[in-house]
Formats: C-alpha cells, sequence, structure tokens
C-alpha cells in the first residue's frame, strides 16, 4: 500500500516510520510512504501557507493554493487517488474504517493545522474526512500516522505472525482476550492454568469466554452489535446469574 502524505512538518514522521513494524513493511516493500511538504508549493517569498479567515476571528487558515498544488502535482487534476483530509469535522476511524480503507492501493493523506483548512479544500480537493477521535488536536500529522500504523497491520505479511490482525481487540467486534507470558508464577500470580493445559479446543473456548466477559464488563455498547453463537450466548447468560441474579430473572 502507498502513501502519499501532504504536511507542513514532515520531520515528525520520520521517526516513526524507522521503527519497528512499519520500518520493516517499508523495508519489504510491503508498505510505500512518501512524505511531501506543502511549504515546497507556494511562491511567495516567505513560502506562506496559511493567513487571517475572511469576517474576522482568531487563528488562521491553511491557504488553498500550495494544498491544491501539492496535491494535484503528486495526484493529477482531479486527483487520480482518493485523498484523506486529517480533521476532527471527519467520520470517526473505526477498525471498521480501517477495513474499509485497507482495499485501496493507494491514498493520499492530507495533514491540517492552524485552526483549519480553506472550505474550497474540502469541496474540491478531498474525497474524505477523517477524525481519529473526539477531542482536537494541533494538527492532523499524529492522525495521519495512527492511519498508516492501522492500515498498514492489515496488509498480508507486515505482521510477524500472519493471524495477528484477526484476534485484535474491535477486529472481531469483540475486545480482545488476556494474554500471558513467562513465567507461569510471577510475584504469586498464577497464569489461568487452563493456558497451561495444552488442551487446544478448552483454551480457545477461554479465551472465547475472556473476550465476552471483557466487552460486556468494558464495552457493552460493541457487544449489542455482536453475533452471538449459542455457546456465546450460554455462557454471557451464565455470567449475568452468577454476577447478579435478580438481573437475569428480569432479562427473561
Ligand atoms: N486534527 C486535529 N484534531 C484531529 C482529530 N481528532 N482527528 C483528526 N485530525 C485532527
Amino acid at each position: 500500500m502507498r502513501f502519499d502524505i501532504f504536511t507542513l512538518f514532515p520531520e515528525v514522521f520520520k521517526p516513526y516510520l524507522e521503527t519497528s513494524i512499519l520500518y520493516r513493511a517499508i523495508q519489504s516493500s510491503l508498505l510505500q510512504v512518501e512524505l511531501h511538504n506543502i511549504r515546497d508549493w507556494t511562491t511567495d517569498r516567505h513560502h506562506v501557507t496559511d493567513d487571517a479567515p475572511y469576517g474576522g476571528g482568531g487563528g488562521m487558515v491553511m491557504k488553498a493554493e500550495p494544498v491544491f498544488k501539492a496535491v494535484e502535482a503528486v495526484f493529477g487534476s482531479p486527483p487520480a487517488s482518493p485523498v484523506i483530509l486529517l480533521t476532527p469535522q471527519g467520520r470517526v476511524l473505526t477498525q471498521e474504517v480501517v477495513k474499509e480503507l485497507s482495499s485501496l492501493p493507494r491514498l493520499g493523506l492530507l495533514c491540517g493545522h492552524y485552526e483549519g483548512v480553506d472550505e474550497r479544500i474540502r469541496e474540491h480537493l478531498v474525497s474524505d474526512e477523517i477524525s481519529i477521535g473526539d477531542y482536537v488536536l494541533t494538527g492532523g500529522e499524529l492522525p495521519a500516522l495512527i492511519l498508516v500504523d492501522a492500515l498498514t497491520r492489515l496488509i498480508p505479511g507486515a505482521l510477524g505472525d500472519p493471524d495477528g490482525a484477526q484476534d485484535d481487540s474491535h477486529a472481531s467486534g469483540l475486545l480482545e482476550y488476556p494474554h500471558y507470558t513467562r513465567p507461569a508464577e510471577f510475584r504469586g500470580w498464577r497464569v489461568p492454568e487452563v493456558l497451561l493445559s495444552g488442551n487446544h479446543a478448552s483454551i480457545t473456548r477461554w479465551r472465547r469466554n475472556q473476550a465476552l466477559a471483557r466487552t460486556r464488563q468494558r464495552r457493552p455498547d460493541l457487544l449489542k452489535r455482536f453475533l452471538l453463537s449459542t455457546a456465546d450466548r450460554e455462557f454471557l447468560e451464565n455470567l449475568i446469574k452468577e454476577s447478579d441474579p435478580l438481573d437475569a430473572e428480569e432479562s427473561k
């Protein structure tokens, strides 16, 4: 998958792209990330990329011209690939959105800055707008990196474990089960015996039940949308009975 990132701060991407899984994915040509400095497409002497908003008020607005020029120099006019603006006003990023975008071979990411971008960029240049959550950052660089990271994990071969992305929290619609590694006992706290049993069917069921219990406790909203098997339903009904017998009676 190839990303073309349009930013005023290309230097912030490098350390992360040169580390761990993203670095390896780039080395093995599974991932390509090209950084484009929007400032390179300014034509004035001072390389100005922002200006005061029409109508007054505080803050500065990213100018349309250098952004259009940068994106069109790379993708043509109109852009031949989807271009996503990272903004708190976009649709909220979820694993479902990540999965949807993972089918694209090439993606442009435009990092907003200052108070926002000239509205004509929204209306006539970008094809999608994404927010990483309901809070406001100083710019779209971290959100762009988050999107690259989440998408890289879904590129076949990018993770050491070929099934690594399947069990992730949110990948199946449930939060992930708990993990343990050696030693079997640490400061008196033991790893659940089932994980040491070598019985793979029991381990699979235990993990599934843990994922169900954890999702019910922490993110009941996710569980409501999840398609439960008969065994899942039985487990959850027992769990409710054990934790709150009155609740279980009422929910019948
Ligand atoms: N830029 C500033 N805040 C953001 C957010 N929450 N998501 C995406 N881009 C942003």
